[in-house]
């Protein structure tokens, strides 16, 4: 039998496979809240411009609703005959209240509605991701308030390169998870416009109101151009876009706690919540949820680049191809929230390890910086002098197997006479992080004054 809802010109029904590859309600079936909210837009602005009775508005509007909640309790037969959640529901209008049904999809096609619902969806979970980010800089707010004066090695090429506090590098995290929740915000701010009334590619010759319908929808205008609305998945691709930065930023941090975890490191404990044992092994505690996390980018950036391939070469207006948008999508959001309520979970629960952080804080030299910057400061030495005699310490202290605090005043003066006691004033770690008071730097009276720029904006 050919398709009930567009099969006029069709003498006989799809082929089986023709079936499988057209038809998007496993998925798109995620999209029906959104869908209904449309409809019952779409119906109350076909109403008041007069183009339906108010009657008919009436028996469509108690029609959506009872489907809505035939939906949500489960009791909805999706059929894939139907192909996708826009026919499903209407199909199921129509059993509803009869031949009326067929009134809703004026002035309107399934290219408009798909667009709308689809924004929808992702305007609503970058509502969720802003929230998602929100716990998350929280949880490090927390910790760095807490570790503001905790020292811990700050690394170039993961050498130890000048110490730095751990309150501090909680604070990078927060500016990287700070700059996505930008991103998030600027991205709804973007999609903010209704594409419903574009119709197929052309607008329509009803006289509709697409400010009401705009309006109702919670956007904050209708689209300008009904081609471009039809062909547009810029705000897919920006909610992959940010998403995929921000899996960059969580990668990033899930290999710092997959290293610092590490007995090697021991920088943190994971918590048991957020570990698992090997099933060989009885000594290990696994970062599971890091390394899943580390993973998820692949999925995440991978979604990125499917829909930016799928969208190339497509010539305006809508092609089917576009269907394939919603589960790269779908993927991401799920992925995405899920990593970040993992890390924020980790993040809180970690245990830091102060004396180990301090003792590899103090080891490789990590002082060589403050040493020279001491010659130039008391000695007068331009610095790329003091720079040398600086690796003559360290030579010498590698050497002689000790750190830079533990040589004498005598070797000391050997490389430069002008060296005095004072040198061991900024040779300790904690002297060293304390001077960095730049804008910006690891001294804690700084990450402190960071800290509350940050906590005035959450
Ligand atoms: N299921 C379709 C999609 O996701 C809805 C739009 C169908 N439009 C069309 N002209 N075939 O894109």
């Amino acid at each position: 039998a050919s398709n009930q809802m567009w099969g006029g010109r069709f003498a006989s029904g799809p082929d089986a496979i023709m079936e499988e590859i057209n038809a998007s309600i496993d998925f798109d079936r995620k999209l029906y809240a959104q869908d209904i909210r449309g409809s019952l837009a779409h119906a109350a602005m076909l109403a008041k411009t007069g183009i339906v009775s108010s009657e008919d508005c009436d028996k469509i509007t108690h029609g959506l609703n009872t489907i809505l909640s035939e939906i949500e309790d489960g009791k909805f037969v999706f059929s894939r005959q139907l192909e996708d959640i826009h026919m499903n529901i209407e199909s199921r209008l129509a059993e509803l209240i009869g031949p009326t049904a067929g009134r809703l999809h004026t002035a309107r096609s399934r290219n408009d509605q798909v667009a709308l619902d689809f924004r929808l969806w992702v305007k609503e979970e970058l509502g969720r991701t802003e929230a998602a980010l929100t716990r998350l800089i929280t949880a490090f707010l927390d910790k760095a308030d807490q570790h503001a004066d905790t020292v811990m090695p700050g690394f170039t090429h993961l050498q130890s390169a000048q110490p730095v506090t751990f309150g501090h590098h909680c604070m990078a995290y927060v500016e990287m998870f700070g700059r996505d929740r930008q991103r998030v915000r600027h991205a709804i701010e973007h999609m903010d416009e209704s594409p419903i009334g574009a119709a197929a590619l052309a607008g329509t010759g009803f006289a509709i109101d697409r400010e009401m319908t705009a309006k109702a929808l919670g956007f904050r205008e209708p689209t300008r151009n009904s081609i471009d609305t039809v062909s547009d998945r810029d705000f897919a691709l920006e909610f992959l876009s940010l998403a995929s930065i921000c899996a960059v930023h969580l990668s990033r941090l899930a290999e710092e706690i997959v290293i610092w975890s590490t007995p090697q490191f021991g920088f943190v404990r994971l918590s048991d919540a957020f570990s698992t044992g090997s099933s060989i092994m009885p000594q290990k505690k696994n970062p599971d949820a890091a390394e899943l996390v580390r993973a998820k980018t692949g999925r995440i950036n991978g979604s990125l680049i499917a829909l930016l391939t799928i969208m190339k070469g497509l010539p305006l207006a809508y092609s089917k191809d576009m269907q394939e948008d919603k589960e790269q999508v779908f993927d991401a959001a799920e992925s995405l929230e899920l990593s970040l309520a993992a890390m924020a979970g980790m993040v809180s629960d970690m245990e830091i390890r102060a004396d180990q952080m301090r003792k590899a804080a103090g080891s490789g030299y990590s002082t060589a910086t403050d040493l020279a910057d001491w010659l130039v400061r008391e000695a007068g030495l331009p610095f790329r002098d003091a720079h040398h005699a600086t690796g003559r310490a360290v030579a010498m202290a590698e050497e002689k197997q000790c750190e830079l605090a533990e040589l004498s005043l005598q070797d000391l003066q050997t490389i430069n006479p002008a060296i005095t006691s004072g040198i061991f004033d900024v040779l300790t770690v904690d002297a060293s992080v304390a001077s960095r008071q730049s804008f910006g730097g690891t001294a804690p009276s700084q990450v402190r004054k960071q800290i509350a720029w940050w906590r005035a904006r959450i």
